[in-house]
């Protein structure tokens, strides 16, 4: 088996609007064919959805530490992003790219993925997610930029 988490197998919980919905299917395969545990909170079809009732169900979910991750899918991911980053200790980055996916893990230790269906193709979706999965947090001196969110001072 091609394990994309070099190990972790931690359970993801996941949701999308309307416009995601066909990514957040194959998504959720990918991540399933891997053996990990897939929260699907919706959307189930491509009818007319709010983006935040399902952003919402996720980030709580990783804000209450019910689940360590979260991925969020929306057509831009712009909203997702917006909605999640608003919930006590999430960390949601919006990734278009490995790179930043990397980046957001190893210096943000981020911990809801947010991605546009419409801005980015099912590989390119898979390989980010792929990256993301399996990049650690480096810790240290970004633990210490962590701690400065909500207005924290040294
Ligand atoms: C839905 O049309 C669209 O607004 C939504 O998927 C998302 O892109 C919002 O940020």
């Amino acid at each position: 088996m091609n394990d994309i988490t070099n190990g972790s197998q931690a359970p993801i919980a996941i949701g999308c609007d309307h416009a995601a919905y066909q990514l957040k299917e194959i998504i959720k395969k990918y991540l399933s064919d891997q053996g990990i545990d897939v929260e699907d909170v919706g959307t189930h079809g491509e009818e007319s959805v709010d983006y935040p009732d399902f952003g919402n169900k996720v980030s709580l979910m990783v804000s209450t530490g019910q689940y360590e991750r979260g991925i969020l899918i929306c057509g831009t991911g712009l909203g997702m992003s917006m909605v999640a980053n608003r919930f006590p200790h999430v960390r949601a980055a919006l990734c278009s790219e490995p790179f930043s996916a990397e980046m957001s893990r190893r210096h943000n230790n981020s911990n809801i993925l947010a991605m546009g269906a419409r801005m980015i193709g099912d590989i390119m979706a898979k390989e980010i997610v792929n990256v993301w999965l399996k990049t650690p947090f480096d810790g240290d001196r970004h633990q210490k930029r962590i701690d400065k969110f909500d207005g924290g001072q040294e």
